[in-house]
């Protein structure tokens, strides 16, 4: 770089898989143990500034307003060099990052987090990245970043090497008006995050059977976004959050991230589907139940999650578009 400053700012969606990514062939580099789909969500944002600077004494990361230090510089930082060796640059930078919605309760902020800083860092040390470039980059820092990067209904092929693990959009953020209502249950932060979490999917013997069985339901699950199919679509999906929770809970230690209510809300949901409603459910690692419909029983969905007890907030949000510089 010539001039001593250089800054982008970059704005990433939060993703929500319908086929869940829970453990790593290789966790230094993020590259999954298997397939995953997802749609990004749209109004729910993070929106981060990278500003490399020769006269910065050293990296920082400003989250939400307040400095961070610790895992989450470090990971901040890790993506940095990656960055920098790519560039040929050894400059220091300061990151400014900002969400919109609450972070560390199943909705995956680090998704957006770090779909945001790839594309920032990349432009602001003036790398020119394609998509699948960047969803690469995004991976190393949260294996769900990946996913936030293409727009819209995203599939990431796991592949076995760096460079063949990224993700693709398969159908556009207008495709299928599905909306994501989110029963937010709990605003804690999760006792344990899921890069701790994916190290531990091996120690569970039902990971096994979870990871032959993934081929069937990504196919099942990208016919069904393709056709529009809800029903099929939702048999799937409920299916699928609830083999990674079978994994989550008989790991060793065992995972729980359902709490009473999540568990209301997941049987409230089946109870309306059998009498007629089209939705699903699926959870994260958290206790929040992402409630999946189409736009035309969005006004129903969320008054009806909001009359369950225990239920604090109902967040919605449609099909979201790509990461990128603003
Ligand atoms: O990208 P990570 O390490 O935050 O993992 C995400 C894991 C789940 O949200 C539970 C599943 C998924 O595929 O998003």
């Amino acid at each position: 770089m010539q001039t001593s400053t250089h800054s982008a700012t970059a704005i990433a969606n939060p993703n929500l898989a319908f086929v869940k990514y829970w453990g790593n062939r290789d966790n230094a580099l993020r590259i999954p143990s298997n397939g995953s789909l997802s749609m990004n969500l749209a109004g729910l944002e993070t929106k981060t500034q990278v500003r490399f600077d020769a006269d910065l004494p050293s990296d920082s990361l400003t989250l939400n307003g307040h400095l961070a230090l610790d895992v989450a510089l470090a990971r901040a930082k890790t993506m940095l060099d990656r960055v920098r060796k790519m560039a040929g640059i050894s400059t220091p930078a300061e990151i400014v990052s900002e969400n919109n919605f609450p972070t560390g309760t199943g909705i995956a902020s680090s998704a957006s987090a770090f779909a945001a800083l790839a594309v920032a860092s990349a432009a602001a040390a003036g790398l020119h990245l394609d998509e699948a470039e960047l969803s690469r980059l995004a991976r190393t820092g949260s294996g769900s970043a990946c996913r936030s990067v293409p727009a819209g209904f995203v599939e990431w092929q796991a592949g076995s090497t760096h460079q063949d693990s990224f993700a693709f959009t398969i159908a556009s953020p207008e495709y299928w008006t599905l909306v994501d209502c989110v029963a937010i249950v709990s605003t804690e932060h999760k006792p344990t995050g899921s890069t701790e979490g994916h190290a531990l999917a091996d120690t569970s013997p039902l990971q096994p059977a979870r990871l032959a069985d993934a081929p069937r339901r990504l196919d099942i699950c990208r016919r069904a976004i393709r056709t529009r199919d809800f029903e099929t679509f939702a048999d799937i999906v409920e299916l699928d959050s609830n083999m990674m929770h079978g994994v989550m809970m008989t790991s060793h230690p065992r995972l729980m991230y359902w709490q009473p209510v999540s568990l209301a809300v997941m049987e409230a949901v089946q109870r309306w589907r059998a009498e007629g409603l089209p939705v699903c459910f699926t959870l994260d690692a958290g206790p929040n139940v992402h409630v999946l419909c189409e736009v035309a029983y969005q006004p129903q969905v969320e008054s009806r999650l909001s009359e369950i007890p225990g239920v604090l907030n109902v967040l919605s949000a449609a099909p979201g578009g790509p990461a990128r510089q603003i």
